[in-house]
C-alpha cells in the first residue's frame, strides 16, 4: 500500500520548535528491491541552496537516485525530474527559489510528464510550503529534511502510481546511516557529525527546520573518514550547526568534540577541517585539539554575529564580546598564524548607530581573516521577527557597506601575511576565467591561483606566494 498523502504532513513550526527528548532512533537505509528499477533511462537535475549541511544531504540524494536507476543531467531540459533542495535562513535565499520555480514552469509546459520537487530546509516551514503549493499547484513532490531516507518510496509513489507526493515531518529528528553518498568533489568530502540544532538564536529558522541537535557515535564517524582516507580522499570537512556540541547528547559517553578531532588527528587523511563552530561552546578542550597540528587545519570559522553586548543578548547567543575576544586570543598563542573567519548580521532589530560601532571595532580588534555580512532578514516563526525594526532599508545597506569596507581591509592583509611564502595547495581544478591557471586551497583556507597543468588536480603541491589581492594570492609551482 503507498501512503494516503493526503492525511500527511504538512509542517508545523510550533511543533518543530518543541524539544520534547523524543529518543533518537538511527535508522539504516537499505533500498527495497522493487524501488531498483524506478530510475532506468530516467535523467535527474539536482539544484542546492544554502549551506554545506544541504550540500551533503543533495550527496544522499544523488546517491539514492542513482541507486533506483536515475541518472544526473546537468540540462534542464532533459531532465524527468527536476528537484530543488532549498535553504530558508534569508528572505533572498527563499526568493531565488521561487524564481527559479517560475522559470523552470516553461518545460513543465513543453512536457507534462516532467517532475519537480523541492526538499530541504523551505519545506520545513508551514507558511513557505502553503506558499509554495499555492503559486506552483504542479508541483509533485515536496519534502523536508527529516525525511530523505523515505526518497525512494516517493519516487516510486510519483513515477510508478502517478501521485503527487506532500510529505513534511515536523519531529525532533532521527539519524540515517548507510544512505549511498555520491560525492561531488574526487578528492574533498563532506562528513557530517550531528545534525539539527538547539541553540535558538532568536533571528534563526534552523532549530525549526533541522530539529534537535543529535550527534552520530564517533565510531561511525571514525569509520567513515577511514574508509575516505583508504580511497584517496586529501580532505574531510566535519559538518554541523554548532559543532562544538557534538557529543553532548550522547548518554554515558563523555566524548566531545575535542576528543573527536583528536582520534580524526590520528588518522592517515591529509587534512580536517570543521564548520559550523559556536563561540559559547568553543572549550580550551577545542583549543588544545587544534593545537596539535598535523592534519587540523590552521583555520576557524567563528560566527560572532555582533560586536556588542546588548545585541548579542537580544540574539540569544549566550557570549559576550569579552568572552569571544579572550578566547581568540587564546586561540592565537595556540595556534600561531591561525586564520579566523566569522559571520556577521547588521541592523538587528533596535541596533543603534553605537551597537553597530561595536561591531567595526571588534573587526580591528580581531583582524579577521575574512567574514560573511548579513543583513537581518525576518524569519516567521522566529522571536526577532517580531521585534520592531524602525531602520530604513538605506540604513541597513549603509551598515552592510562600511562593515564590508572595513572587513575587506583585513582579508587584504590577512592574505598579505603570506607574501614570499610557500605554501600547500590542494589543486581544485582550472580558475573559472583563465584557463591555464589552477586554483586550491592552503591550509589557512587561502583561495590560490598559480600556473600549471591538468595532472596536478586532486593532488597537494607547494607554491610561493608572489602576491596577494583581497579574495585570493597568486603564486608560482616550486
Ligand atoms: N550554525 C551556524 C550557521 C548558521 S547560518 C552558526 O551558528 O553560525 C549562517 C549565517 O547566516 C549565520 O551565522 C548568520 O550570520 C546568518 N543568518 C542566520 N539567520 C539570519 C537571518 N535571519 N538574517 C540574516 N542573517 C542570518
Ligand atoms: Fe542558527 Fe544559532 Fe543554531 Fe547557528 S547556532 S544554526 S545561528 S540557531
Ligand atoms: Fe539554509 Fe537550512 Fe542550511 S536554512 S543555511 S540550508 S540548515
Amino acid at each position: 500500500m503507498s501512503k494516503d498523502y493526503s492525511k500527511y504532513f504538512t509542517p508545523s513550526l510550533n511543533q518543530a520548535r518543541k524539544r520534547r527528548g523524543e529518543k533518537v532512533e538511527i535508522i539504516r537505509f537499505r533500498l527495497d528491491e522493487k524501488y531498483r528499477a524506478v530510475g532506468e533511462d530516467k535523467k535527474y537535475h539536482l539544484k542546492t541552496f544554502g549551506c554545506q549541511g544541504n550540500l551533503a544531504d543533495s550527496e544522499r540524494i544523488s546517491g539514492i537516485l542513482e541507486a533506483m536507476g536515475f541518472s544526473e543531467t546537468l540540462n534542464e531540459k532533459e531532465a524527468d525530474l527536476i528537484l530543488f533542495n532549498t535553504c530558508a535562513i534569508r528572505e533572498n535565499a527563499e526568493n531565488r527559489v521561487f524564481g527559479e520555480l517560475g522559470r523552470i514552469q516553461q518545460y513543465k509546459k513543453e512536457k507534462p510528464e516532467l517532475v519537480i520537487g523541492v526538499c530541504g530546509c523551505m519545506p520545513q516551514e508551514e507558511i513557505t510550503v502553503n506558499a509554495l503549493k499555492k503559486r506552483f499547484p504542479n508541483i509533485d513532490l515536496i519534502f523536508g529534511t527529516h525525511n530523505i531516507i523515505d526518497l525512494p518510496a516517493y519516487i516510486f509513489d510519483i513515477f510508478v502510481r502517478h501521485q503527487a507526493v506532500v510529505d513534511v515531518w515536523s519531529i525532533e529528528g532521527n539519524i540515517a546511516e548507510e544512505i549511498p553518498i555520491k560525492r561531488e568533489h574526487a578528492k574533498k568530502a563532506w562528513v557530517n557529525i550531528m545534525y539539527g540544532c538547539d541553540e535558538f538564536c532568536t533571528y534563526c529558522i534552523v532549530p525549526y527546520t533541522r530539529g534537535k541537535e543529535r550527534s552520530r557515535f564517533p565510531e561511525e564517524i571514525i569509520k567513515e573518514v577511514k574508509s575516505l582516507a583508504e580511497e584517496g580522499y586529501l580532505e574531510v570537512t566535519l559538518l554541523g550547526q554548532n559543532v562544538n556540541a557534538y557529543g553532548k547528547d550522547l548518554e554515558g559517553r563523555n566524548y566531545g568534540f575535542a576528543d573527536l578531532l583528536k582520534d580524526l588527528n590520528k588518522l592517515p587523511i591529509p587534512r580536517i577541517r570543521f564548520t559550523t563552530s559556536h563561540p559559547r561552546d568553543f572549550d580550551d578542550a577545542t583549543i588544545e585539539a587544534m593545537a596539535l597540528g598535523g592534519n587540523i587545519m590552521p583555520h576557524l570559522h567563528l560566527p560572532v554575529q555582533s560586536g556588542n553586548d546588548r545585541v548579542l543578548k537580544k540574539m540569544n547567543r549566550k557570549y559576550t564580546r569579552d568572552e569571544y575576544i579572550t578566547k581568540m586570543k587564546k586561540l592565537k598563542e595556540a595556534v600561531p598564524g591561525i586564520s579566523i573567519t566569522t559571520d556577521f548580521i547588521v541592523a538587528f532589530p533596535s541596533e543603534t548607530e553605537e551597537e553597530f560601532g561595536d561591531t567595526l571595532t571588534l573587526v580591528h580588534e580581531i583582524q579577521f581573516d575574512g567574514a560573511f555580512t548579513f543583513i537581518f532578514s525576518p524569519r516567521a516563526g522566529t522571536p526577532a521577527a517580531t521585534y520592531p525594526n524602525t531602520l530604513t532599508a538605506a540604513e541597513k545597506k549603509d551598515r552592510l557597506h562600511r562593515l564590508n569596507q572595513v572587513v575587506n581591509q583585513y582579508s587584504l592583509l590577512g592574505n598579505k601575511r603570506f607574501e614570499g611564502a610557500i605554501v600547500e595547495v590542494l589543486v581544485e581544478g582550472f580558475s573559472k576565467n583563465k584557463p591555464d591557471v589552477l586554483t586550491g586551497y592552503t591550509p589557512h583556507n587561502k583561495l590560490v591561483n598559480f600556473v600549471g597543468d591538468e595532472s596536478l588536480i586532486g593532488t597537494i603541491v607547494k607554491v610561493k606566494i608572489e602576491k596577494a589581492f583581497s579574495w585570493h594570492l597568486r603564486g608560482v609551482l616550486v
